[in-house]
């Protein structure tokens, strides 16, 4: 067997499985989870009939790993609305399986292995997926803390030049999981820099950027490049998704865009992975693309539920609207000691409300686990359902002084 798969680490999930097993949900409440960060909202109808429609000549003939010229075109059209961005849609676009499997894939390609201290670094807390990622490609993860004193920002600063020097691959996720932050053009001049002086690739995970709660869009990777002149998006490629803005988890579709001489590598490796999409997905993507109206709908059901939700947990806990995302990033009260695994134990005991807590979204690093003392809750179901977990939790917090 590969020795590296006994590197990996436990999903956080799982990690829930075991924290919960011992314990009965009071059976006077039925079970709310707010754990699994997976879009609820219904998948848009457009996107389901271009995907019947489909049906009828989508399934012969293997499609091409590139995507079609349609959706890569769709992708660049995207781009361009969104963000200003402009990218040749056949060197510097490349459809993907979901935005997961292309995190995945593409520490396989741009890591080499053979380099004496091949360093991955991520934020912490993170996508566990970054991590895996480096370690299956023989690589070592690096964390750099998010800091709760500026509204979660990652502190690259704490990064030694040592730890830079090695660097292959830098991830980075804005807007956040599971912060909500959203990098400014500063941070990224910063991290250009970084990867300008050190030669590291940049993935930049942008998979929550159509749901937010400020005026301004967040700003993307290829955006941030383009305004500080980068127009060719050197060792930058942005990965994004339709699971979270057309709430279709389940379609499995996204995008990768920037470095055309990194993609075309990262496309040679695809090639031999076997990750084309599905001529039927690929239709679907297309639609979804193209189409705005439901983005904004689905944003202004984030937004109503987040302005009911949010002030409501914000009268016993420690928690503030997010610059974007559907996560809410709670400090666990003083009553629980910092632990935010009693407090998610606690919590489904008495009012079969699960949360997540914040230590298994991070890593203990440089001293310390900046996911700790913290929990996590995905406010995706209807607003009812996230109201009533929210009420629930008040009461919780307020009935154990
Ligand atoms: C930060 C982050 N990146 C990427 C993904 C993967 O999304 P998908 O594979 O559906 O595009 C997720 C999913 O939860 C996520 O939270």
């Amino acid at each position: 067997m590969n020795p590296l798969l006994s590197r990996l680490q436990p999903y956080p999930f799982e990690r829930l499985r075991e924290l919960f097993a011992p314990i009965t949900p009071n059976p006077a409440y039925t079970p709310i989870s707010l754990g699994i960060g997976e879009p609820k909202h219904a998948a848009p109808e457009l996107v389901k009939q271009a995907l019947t429609e489909a049906l009828g000549s989508g399934l012969a003939g293997y499609p091409a790993t590139t995507g079609t010229p349609a959706l890569r075109q769709a992708c660049a059209d995207w781009l361009q609305r969104r963000y200003g961005v402009q990218v040749h849609p056949a060197t510097q676009v490349l459809s993907v399986n979901g935005t997961r499997e292309a995190l995945f894939a593409f520490a396989q390609t741009v890591i080499d292995p053979t380099r004496a201290g091949a360093t991955v670094v991520c934020p912490n807390p993170f996508y566990q997926i970054y991590e895996g990622a480096a370690l299956l490609a023989g690589a070592t993860p690096y964390y750099a803390p998010s800091d709760p004193a500026r509204n979660f920002a990652v502190d690259w600063d704490s990064v030694p030049p040592e730890v830079w020097e090695r660097t292959q691959l830098l991830y980075v996720c804005s807007p956040g999981n599971p912060t909500g932050a959203v990098m400014p053009l500063d941070e990224w001049r910063k991290l250009f820099a970084l990867s300008d002086r050190y030669g590291f690739t940049i993935a930049s995970d942008e998979c929550y950027s159509e749901i937010y709660f400020r005026d301004e869009p967040p700003l993307g990777g290829l955006e941030a490049a383009t305004q500080l002149g980068r127009t060719g998006f050197e060792r930058l490629v942005a990965f994004t998704s339709l699971s979270k803005r057309s709430n279709v988890p389940g379609l499995r579709s996204g995008f990768v865009a920037g470095d055309a001489a990194i993609l075309q590598q990262f496309l040679l490796y695809r090639t031999y992975h076997g990750s084309a999409m599905s001529p039927v997905v690929q239709s679907a993507s297309i639609a979804a693309w193209n189409d705005e109206q439901h983005v904004i709908d689905n944003r202004a059901q984030y937004r109503a539920k987040f302005a009911q939700v949010t002030p409501l947990l914000a009268s016993v806990m420690e928690v503030a609207l997010p610059d974007a995302g559907f996560y809410l990033w709670a400090a666990v009260p003083a009553r629980w000691n910092g632990s935010d695994t009693d407090f998610a134990r606690e919590l489904l005991a008495q009012y079969n409300v699960t949360v997540l807590p914040g230590s298994y979204l991070a890593r203990a690093a440089q001293g310390f686990n900046p996911g700790q003392g913290r929990i996590r809750m995905a406010l995706v179901a209807e607003t009812a359902e996230c109201l009533e977990a929210a009420q629930r939790i008040v009461q919780f917090i307020q009935s154990n002084p």
